[in-house]
């Protein structure tokens, strides 16, 4: 069910490092990544683009998972950088981050993150909304440069079979709609703006996404707007920026495509859709979050508690929960998971993993096969390597984990844990008025 491998003693290994020993060196709860299998991810959707000899950008989401580290490996693999906040342009730039290849995304982006984009001099903002334009258009002025946009387009369908377009539907807080008229009057702003440099479009419709006819459905529709452009304002998109979304394996019932499947049918779509409508073919741009670290991370945890209501459920609660992952809280999200001491013993029964925060919510999963239990058993949870440390907390005040990266049989520590000073050290101390304290 899961990429990791048995090592001798029985024990779970990630990267050829045993879990144990890594749960012993760094504590729990931890994130380990295998940094291997996300260089793998990145390879496999550059080296798409090259087998068709299509030109491509392969944007990392860097909300999915952004730490120095990452940035940094993400670097090295030569892809560009989705940021979508301040804070998210800030560690790449920590990270030494080519700033030419950052694109900087945001519904609600402020004059402060607007000016530090123009002045790094990042690849590319894409213009969410008329705000965006004015901002930027006074930005630019201000600081005398130049930028690249693109804009984000909602296609606007809503069709029962097509579910999946989430982001993309006429409902949407991001982007312009596409068949109001609203994508066509940012357009009209944005050609032959002396300061703003209108690249082509963007659109992103939804996240862990097993099919590609989605990704399908939004080009043809993209395209029957860009043919009506070309032909009243000659625009033609330099660059078409498909977004991310491609799902990842959570539990044996997902079924995501290889990730290189993803692409080739995008570039396939666009191609058809340029032959039929007579246009040059544009750079296909993609922004892989999920995809390039989810499976990669294993969250460590240790077991302790045990709550048995005969009959009804045996609950057993680990040391994270909530803080550490909130995607079963928030989104019903199902995990698969082991013992990491004793991954291959047969399950006996079935437990449900408790959170240790104070809110019945707080459950990592539920009716989860397992052998017996012993107090300090190690839990691994898979497929916890996006959108987990990522959107951590301090609910009851837990310290966020250490992050810990394999690679080559070796274990580096790329974040350290919290500890309750971090916790405390924007707190100040409140005397209260004189009356009260006398
Ligand atoms: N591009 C845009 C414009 C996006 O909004 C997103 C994700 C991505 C790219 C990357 O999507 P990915 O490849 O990672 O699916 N917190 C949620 C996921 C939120 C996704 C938000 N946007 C979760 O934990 O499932």
């Amino acid at each position: 069910a899961h990429p990791f491998n048995v090592n001798t003693k029985g024990h779970l290994e990630i990267g050829g490092v045993d879990t144990i020993q890594l749960a012993e060196k760094y504590g729990t709860p931890l994130y380990v990544y295998d940094v291997e299998m996300i260089r793998n991810h990145a390879r496999a959707f550059v080296q798409a683009f090259r087998d068709a000899g299509v030109h491509g950008k392969v944007a990392y989401a860097s909300k999915a998972f952004s730490t120095i580290a990452m940035l940094q490996v993400a670097k090295q693999e030569g892809l560009c950088l989705d940021v979508i906040s301040e804070g998210e342009l800030y560690t790449a730039l920590q990270a030494d981050f080519p700033t030419e290849k950052i694109h900087m995304h945001g519904n609600n982006k402020n004059e402060k993150e607007i000016a530090m984009g123009v002045e790094h001099e990042i690849g590319c903002i894409v213009i969410d909304n008329f705000h965006d334009i004015d901002l930027l258009d006074l930005e630019l002025m201000k600081q005398e440069k130049t930028m690249n946009v693109l804009i984000r387009v909602t296609p606007g369908v809503e069709s029962k079979t097509h579910k999946y377009i989430m982001t993309g539907n006429e409902d949407s807080k991001f982007g312009f709609d596409l068949q109001n008229g609203q994508a066509e009057d940012a357009l009209k702003k944005l050609l032959g703006h002396p300061r703003i440099n209108l690249k082509g479009l963007h659109c992103h419709i939804g996240s862990q996404i097993f099919e590609t006819d989605g990704f399908r459905v939004a080009a043809d529709i993209l395209f029957v707007k860009l043919a009506a452009w070309k032909e009243k304002y000659q625009f033609e998109s330099e660059v078409l920026n498909l977004g991310g979304g491609f799902g990842i394996r959570y539990t044996e019932s997902d079924t995501p495509l290889p990730l290189a499947e993803y692409v080739k049918d995008m570039i396939q779509s666009v191609g058809q859709n340029c032959h039929k409508y007579n246009m040059k073919s544009p750079e296909i741009w993609i922004e892989p979050g999920r995809s390039i670290v989810g499976d990669a991370g294993i969250t460590l945890y240790t077991i302790g508690a045990n709550k048995n209501i005969p009959g009804v459920r045996e609950y057993y609660s680990v040391d994270g929960g909530m803080t550490d992952n909130i995607r079963p809280a928030l989104y019903q999200s199902k995990y698969d998971a082991v013992i990491a001491n004793r991954p291959e013993a047969s399950p006996e029964k079935e437990v449900s993993i408790a959170g240790k925060c104070c809110e019945s919510g707080d459950m990592l999963i539920w009716d989860l096969p397992v052998p017996q239990i012993q107090d300090k058993d190690i839990l691994a949870v898979f497929s916890t390597g996006a959108y987990n440390y990522s959107m951590a907390s301090h609910y009851n005040r837990l310290t966020k984990p250490a992050v810990v990266f394999i690679e080559g049989g070796q274990d580096y520590l790329v974040v350290k844990r919290e500890t309750y000073e971090d916790i405390v050290k924007n707190d100040l101390s409140y005397e209260g008025i004189k009356s009260f304290t006398s």
